[in-house]
């Protein structure tokens, strides 16, 4: 007999739960730099595209296979992938698939936490860095370097970071994560429209010529000629940020949506979740980095700050600005609420996935799922030039998404059906999704992915990301380290983290192997199907 599953006490819980999970450190920290690299306007064109195209369908999709894959008491992807799949491959055909699914999922969820919750312990640090005005006076790219430098530092925050995240999942779904998210969810919005208000009120306190309003016009104004320079270039960084951002690919919706009831509404739902998102993003979001800097730095320095703007930029300017200390401790935190209310998700799967495929308690499992991510993440956080983490995100926080999204549409669509799937996506909806946007979810989103990963293979083979050519390394030194450093540690920086990939594929596949194999074992052995519930 299965035991009872946990679900969602409350709509609201559950509503503010997958915002929490969309919502992180990709709206409020990555979004303000993809944008600002990839010139303003120019980005926001194939952004609405890439989010109606690809952002919307997947979400749906996403919902669907995990409040399935719930009804079977699964939360994960392996037994997910191989239920849905069953049917027209017979069970041996769709244990592949759920051994890709496995391993996809299992994969996302232990790589990108092992850097992810590296930015949010950084968020702590400044949140109290801010507070003590420790920053305030100083070159501010120096202070972020020898904070990246102390160790004992980046271990106490992001150790920090992850015992409060450890303390959330062991509580459970319904009494852990729905209550903090909570808390927590009404408060980053409170913060973030305090901090919108404040910035878009800053006027022009440097020169006259700079001000957030003018960072606004440079979001806001279509700029069609450098998307038209800058093409590809530009659509897969927009797509790429509609699938971080909106927790695609990573098999973390999936399993939000497991803990739903089959009759739960998942069309209405999920439109809810990406409206919230995009809210959050493009409108707070984008009120916020980008106009600060623009009001403080001027347009050049703002544009150019990449990568650094959050952490780099942004405290010149909280130095300079009356109540900086607060306003500065209220951005940081924000982004630390942001990012726990995401990681709590990714570290919610893998504990699911003890507790399901191996019966393990779920406070055992918290505190084993607390090793392995430390495990994983202490190469990252002992690299004070950055470039494991570098290399991780290149392959993980991109790649590896836009190829989960890819088997969303074979499983979900192709292999489950598509009058099926679109049954299913119905079952207890609140809202009739209109007929036209099915040629969407099974030939467009499909082709647009795959488009992507052959778009983005190409440029890593042009590159030499994967041989590791010596151009390509002697980029990692002069343009991606932080602190400067030499080609053969670059080297070994990139062999490791992709050996950390390769490990970590291999563990998640042969795990979803012998899951899918303990629990549905005889109808593997007689190739039929037997379960259904
Ligand atoms: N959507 C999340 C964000 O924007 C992505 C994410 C979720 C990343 C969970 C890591 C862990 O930040």
């Amino acid at each position: 007999m299965e035991q009872p599953r946990d679900q969602w006490a409350t709509k609201l819980g559950l509503i503010l739960a997958m915002a929490g999970n969309a919502i992180g450190l990709g709206n409020f920290w990555r979004f303000p730099y993809q944008l600002a690299s990839n010139g303003g306007g120019a980005f926001m064109i194939p952004y609405f595209i890439a989010l109606f195209f690809l952002g919307i369908p997947v979400m749906w999709i996403e919902w669907t296979i995990g409040r399935y894959g719930g009804k079977y008491g699964h939360g994960t992807l392996g037994p997910m992938f191989y239920l849905m799949s069953r049917d027209s491959l017979k069970p041996r055909g769709a244990l592949w698939l759920g051994v890709i699914g496995g391993l996809l999922g299992f994969s996302v969820a232990s790589l990108l936490s092992s850097y992810y919750y590296q930015i949010i312990g950084w968020s702590a640090a400044y949140t109290y860095y801010s507070l003590t005005g420790a920053y305030f006076g100083q070159d501010t790219y120096k202070f972020f370097v020898s904070y990246i430098s102390n160790t004992n530092a980046v271990l106490f925050f992001w150790g920090l970071t992850m015992v409060i995240l450890g303390i959330a999942v062991a509580q459970g779904v319904s009494k852990g994560i729905e209550r903090w998210v909570k808390v927590m969810m009404p408060t980053l919005y409170v913060f973030a429209i305090i901090l919108v208000i404040r910035a878009l009120t800053l006027g022009s306190p440097v020169k006259p010529e700079w001000s957030a309003i003018k960072g606004l016009e440079y979001i806001w104004r279509p700029d069609f000629q450098t998307l038209s320079h800058n093409f590809f270039k530009i659509s897969l960084a927009a797509a790429g940020q509609i699938f971080f951002t909106l927790s695609l690919g990573m098999g973390i919706i999936h399993n939000y949506a497991s803990y739903l009831g089959p009759e739960d509404d998942v069309a209405l739902s999920g439109l809810a979740t990406v409206s919230l998102n995009e809210f959050a993003e493009v409108i707070l979001g984008g009120s916020l980095a980008i106009p600060i800097a623009f009001a403080y730095l001027g347009p050049e320095k703002a544009i150019k700050s990449g990568v650094g703007l959050a952490y780099m930029s942004l405290p010149n300017v909280f130095m300079n600005m009356p109540a900086g200390q607060i306003f500065g401790a209220f951005w940081f935190l924000l982004l630390w609420f942001a990012g726990f209310t995401s990681a709590i998700a990714t570290y919610n799967y893998l504990v699911a996935m003890l507790e399901e495929d191996i019966h393990i308690e779920r406070k055992k499992g918290t505190w084993l799922v607390f090793i392995w991510l430390f495990i994983l993440g202490l190469p990252i956080a002992l690299d004070k030039t950055l470039l494991v983490l570098t290399d991780m995100d290149m392959w993980v926080g991109s790649y590896f998404l836009v190829i989960l999204g890819f088997f969303d549409v074979v499983v979900g669509l192709w292999l489950f059906g598509i009058d099926r799937f679109w049954e299913e996506l119905h079952k207890g909806a609140y809202i009739n999704i209109p007929g036209w946007f099915k040629p969407i979810m099974v030939y467009i989103a499909p082709l647009y992915m795959l488009i992507l990963l052959g778009g983005n293979t190409w440029d890593y083979i042009k590159n030499g990301v994967i041989t590791l050519s010596p151009a390509y390394i002697q980029d990692l030194v002069k343009n991606q380290a932080l602190v400067s450093t030499t080609e053969a540690y670059a080297k070994h920086a990139v062999t490791i983290s992709r050996a950390m990939i390769i490990v970590v594929i291999i563990i998640g596949a042969i795990e979803a192997y012998m899951a899918i194999k303990k629990k549905y074992g005889e109808e593997l052995e007689k190739n039929e199907v037997l379960i259904r519930v």
